[in-house]
């Protein structure tokens, strides 16, 4: 059985951590027997001013033909389309809108061996261990619906309005997915109890009242799980006070968004976040750094957040697809990744070592 893999590098540092994610791909392909299919397509805001799209008009199709995608990173500050919004942009909201994967899977587990940087120097605050939850962002509505815009433009009197749009059904779908998730991990590193954190602001939006309305009823039908509740500004101090508490977070689109972005410091900074974005049908894995424009080409950043992507991938290629193969490979890439920070020897900047982007990548394929 063959399995094809969309590939989109798209801009700034993302073709270079691509190429890490995809010598793994090929290490693993060789070591468990795997048929991959990987099929690149160009895309992204360097595209834009190319070629006047975002991205080839088929790619869309091709990558909801797929059976899993893999996203580096999209937009450079100088590429805008005619609205003003960035391009690129497109391409990552074409696939979590129009795929409709509602579930951003944000794992945030401090390795061993990694140190974390938390104002000058690096520092061992956190312990390996105490460090591993994962936020459930919703992906597909609150204040990211494209229902906003300029009601009056230029003077005194301009107005812009951005509407949180929570419904019922996207609520209870991404709730349900993350005490399914919390069912099959292994409880909080504190008291490897099974909890999921519903994180929202229902002290003051009615949407956030709604999320945790649903919330209440879906949990109702998970006894086995214990029921935890946060504000989203008191929880962004919690999580970083107690990160051994938590086991599952869900919360809305925006709130995940900047929550994630935080909880990456847990870890060791963005270069060690990676994400899945994960629907009913499809889905699709990225690294969540973003393109940062100001280290491209210089073969320097941390791979292992797009390496950790692949691993999200093949694990959930393995289970929808039913290949114990692909779980297997998922497993032995994750095994790899941690081999390479605790013996800290080929680290990159962000980490305090001095390991190129690709020699950090070979060094994983190597540990394979
Ligand atoms: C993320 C990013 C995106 C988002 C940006 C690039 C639009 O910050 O994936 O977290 O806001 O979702
Ligand atoms: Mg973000």
């Amino acid at each position: 059985m063959s399995h094809k893999i969309a590939l989109l590098a798209g801009d700034g540092i993302g073709p270079e951590v691509m190429r890490e994610g995809v010598k793994v791909l090929k290490a693993v392909q060789d070591k468990f027997g795997l048929s991959l299919d990987l099929i690149p397509y160009p895309c992204g805001g360097q595209y834009y001013l190319d070629n006047g799209e975002e991205w080839p008009k088929e790619a869309f199709e091709s990558c909801k033909a797929s059976d899993a995608i893999l996203l580096g990173a999209v937009g450079i500050p100088e590429a805008r389309l005619p609205n003003g919004d960035l391009a690129g942009a497109g391409v990552l909201f074409g696939l979590r809108f129009g795929l409709d994967l509602y579930a951003n899977v944000r794992p945030t587990k401090l390795y061993e061996g990694v140190r974390h940087k938390i104002h000058d120097g690096f520092a061992n605050v956190w312990k390996p261990g105490s460090v591993d939850f994962v936020v459930i962002r919703e992906n597909t509505e609150g204040l990211y619906t494209p229902a906003r815009g300029f009601l009056r433009r230029g003077g005194i009197e301009e107005l812009a309005v951005d509407s949180r749009i929570i419904t019922r059904k996207g609520s209870e779908r991404v709730i349900r997915f993350a005490f399914e998730l919390a069912k099959h991990r292994h409880g909080a590193p504190k008291d490897g109890k099974h909890r999921v954190t519903c994180i929202d602001k229902s002290n003051v939006t009615a949407g956030c009242q709604l999320f945790r309305r649903v919330y209440d009823e879906v949990a109702a039908g998970y006894p086995g799980i214990e029921r935890d509740y946060a504000y989203i500004d008191a929880f962004t101090q919690w999580m970083i006070r107690n990160p051994e508490f938590y086991d599952v977070g869900v919360t809305t689109n925006t709130f995940g968004d900047i929550a994630t972005d935080l909880a990456a410091v847990l870890q060791g900074g963005m270069g060690m976040a990676a994400g899945g974005n994960i629907g009913d049908q499809h889905a699709m894995f990225e690294p969540i750094h973003g393109s940062a424009p100001k280290y491209a080409g210089q073969d320097k950043v941390n791979p292992t957040a797009m390496i950790l992507a692949v691993q999200m991938m093949l694990d959930w290629l393995g289970d929808r697809k039913g290949v114990p193969a692909l779980r297997d490979a998922a497993a032995a890439v994750e095994s790899a990744v941690a081999r390479v920070l605790k013996e800290g020897k080929h680290l990159t900047y962000d980490l305090g070592g001095s390991a190129k982007c690709s020699e950090a990548g070979d060094a994983v394929v190597r540990a394979l």
